[in-house]
């Protein structure tokens, strides 16, 4: 995930950005590094692994400068090694980024064909030349900003220091967050205001689209557009090593507005984006020998897993075996030992699950973990890890961590399809193609469909009972929207599969009940209409969740439809788990319950 802090200001920089970026470490910890300008030089310090490497660094190799900007990574684009570590220099030009530049290797090509030359294997680099160029070219520094901001596209946030301007920092924000902090003389800049919290609790959050030019005297924060936008500063309350809500009311809501950034970090850990190729981080299981995979978590946890099932048989043609922890552990199932097994869970320290993870171990079999805590037990006893890099995830609710088991759990189907051959490289290719364009669509939903699933959300706090049907992957999807629509706005919910309707909860079926169909276009699709026929037939009010084929092919009467953009099947669960996640979200305000710790619950289940 990164994290990114500057200082600008009349003190001494360097040990202050190290201590800033210490309560960054949870998003990164691949390497570090820090930039200040010192008597028109502008000088780094940098180093592999955890920041304390850096910190001895710095202690050895002092940086003098009352300016500077600093880094810790996760390594997206190009190995963490200490050359490919932040900050990034071209020319008197200093980067620190967080994101990925999704256009980056047509920019680099350009800037290749144009003579230059790259020191690194990372996207960021771009932004360092592309800039250097521009001021080489005759423009200033505000301009030169300007010019990169219209030229990269993807998801940053970016701190740039001038060696020729050693009073002002720039930074530009599109999708990741960034905080400034003001100070007495002094202005900061942070991923998050708890890196700014020993300096300042004046923060004001920059808004997508935002770039700023922070100096001693204040801040200027200009739009898109290039004008100057007004953007309010708040007292912050985060203490050191407390996660703060940012411009969000609930932590709920600020985790599902992160995950298009988390889930595109995610899949940065699995997929090779310039060769389309899945490259996983882990080789202690061989997907291409085993006969069979077993996959046991709880709760949300258990229905990524069921959504990976479809997908490790239908891409891998790897049978999978699938339960609940709580049952897997005591149903005695036969496991050969040839076989492997997945252990999802967000903490890593759910009781069930590591019990399950347990039994598989004493029955031979290779232990894979699908886990959010690196250092948890589950990740610990497993011989394999795929860490789904979702950060810290507060709201009891789960909602990114999710999303990026489900990006996870995709990149592994398809990685273990490629292994056993049941996919060629052109597939993969595809599958890969989707797998990143997923982040951008989802943050495009994420911004459609707002207003209107607010809107939905005061019905829905008004019944008593909510159906929720899909097919496929819409399935567990299904069950999930129930899930997540019961436990935090205590309204009863269940998820059922489509065809199951006629098999008795059509019983329930009125015009009190409001049934949610998830139904993407896809092979499905006519099955699903069908049943969506039999709840109209009986009275039954439909909340349809499809796309823009979907809708054009639907002449049902909806309560509500809610149209999302044709996505391919892969990651249709990804970009449907939105809707469904904000309608519980804004259903359980509308109601006044505590959305981040909802009744009865906890966030990390340590008994049986
Ligand atoms: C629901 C939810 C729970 C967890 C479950 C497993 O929103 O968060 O159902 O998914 O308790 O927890 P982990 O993933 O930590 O094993």
């Amino acid at each position: 995930m990164c994290g990114i802090v500057g200082i600008v200001g009349v003190e001494p920089v360097s040990e202050r950005l190290v201590e800033a970026l210490k309560r960054l470490e949870y998003r990164g910890y691949d390497s570090a590094g820090v930039a200040t300008i010192h008597d028109g030089r502008l000088d780094r310090r940098r180093a592999e692994g955890k920041l304390v490497n850096l910190d001895i660094r710095l202690r050895g190799e002092p940086l003098p400068g009352t300016i500077g900007i600093a880094h810790t990574r996760w390594a997206t684009h190009g190995a963490p090694t200490e050359n490919n570590a932040h900050p990034h220099f071209t020319d008197g030009v200093a980067v620190v980024h967080n994101g990925i530049i999704e256009n980056f290797s047509e920019i680099k090509d350009e800037l290749i064909a144009d003579g230059a030359t790259f020191a690194t294997q990372t996207d960021t680099e771009v932004v360092a030349q592309l800039l250097a160029k521009l001021i080489r070219e005759g423009m200033d520094e505000r301009e030169a900003m300007r010019a990169m901001l219209k030229r990269v596209t993807g998801a940053y946030a970016l701190a740039v220091m001038f060696r020729e301007r050693p009073d002002m920092i720039m930074a530009a924000r599109s999708g990741p967050p960034l905080a400034v902090g003001h100070g007495r003389g002094e202005m900061f800049l942070g991923s998050d205001a708890i890196a700014l919290s020993p300096f300042t609790n004046e923060i004001t959050y920059l808004v997508d689209g935002d770039w700023a030019i922070l100096t001693p005297a204040g801040v200027e924060i200009l739009g898109h557009d290039g004008h100057p936008v007004k953007r309010q500063r708040q007292v912050s309350h985060a203490a050191a090593y407390m996660v703060d809500k940012g411009n969000h009311r609930h932590f709920m809501e600020k985790e599902i507005y992160e995950q298009p950034e988390v889930i595109s970090h995610a899949l940065g850990h699995y997929v090779d984006f310039l060769d389309g190729r899945v490259s996983l981080p882990d080789s202690a299981i061989d997907f291409s020998a085993i006969p069979s995979l077993a996959i046991s978590a709880c709760g949300t946890a258990y229905l990524a897993g069921l959504i990976g099932k479809y997908w490790f048989e239908r891409y891998a043609r790897l049978p999978v075996e699938i339960d609940v922890a709580s049952e897997f552990r005591y149903r005695e199932i036969p496991l050969s030992p040839k076989a492997a097994a997945l252990f999802i869970s967000q903490s890593g320290e759910t009781a069930d699950t590591l019990a399950s993870l347990r039994y598989c171990k004493d029955l031979g079999l290779k232990i894979g973990a699908v886990v959010n805590v690196r250092e948890s037990s589950i990740a610990r006893e497993a011989d394999a890890v795929f860490p789904i890099l979702a950060g810290p995830e507060i709201g009891v609710a789960s909602t990114k961590a999710f999303t990026c088991q489900l990006g996870v759990l995709a990149a592994l189907a398809v990685g273990a399809g490629r292994a056993r051959g049941t996919i060629s490289a052109e597939e993969e290719k595809a599958l890969v193609r989707h797998l990143i364009e997923m982040p951008r669509i989802m943050s495009q939903v994420l911004n459609a469909i707002q207003p209107v699933m607010e809107t939905l959300s005061r019905d829905l706090s008004k019944c008593r009972d909510v159906l929720y049907l899909g097919r496929g992957t819409s399935f567990p999807l299904a069950m999930e929207g129930a899930l997540k629509l019961k436990e935090i706005s205590y309204i009863h919910a269940e998820g059922y599969a489509a065809g199951e309707l006629k098999h008795g909860p059509i019983a329930l079926i009125d015009e009190n009940m409001p049934v949610i169909v998830i139904a993407p276009h896809d092979r499905f699709f006519e099955k699903t209409i069908s049943n969506m026929q039999e709840v109209a037939a009986r009275g039954g009010r439909i909340i349809f969740i499809t796309d823009e084929a979907g809708a054009a092919a639907s002449k049902l009467e909806t309560m509500a439809t809610i149209v999302l953009p044709n996505v391919d099947e892969l990651i249709a669960p990804m970009i449907y788990s939105i809707p469904i996640q904000l309608l519980a979200y804004h259903t359980a305000v509308f109601m006044g319950t505590d959305v981040d710790q909802p009744r009865n619950l906890a966030k990390s289940v340590t008994v049986e």
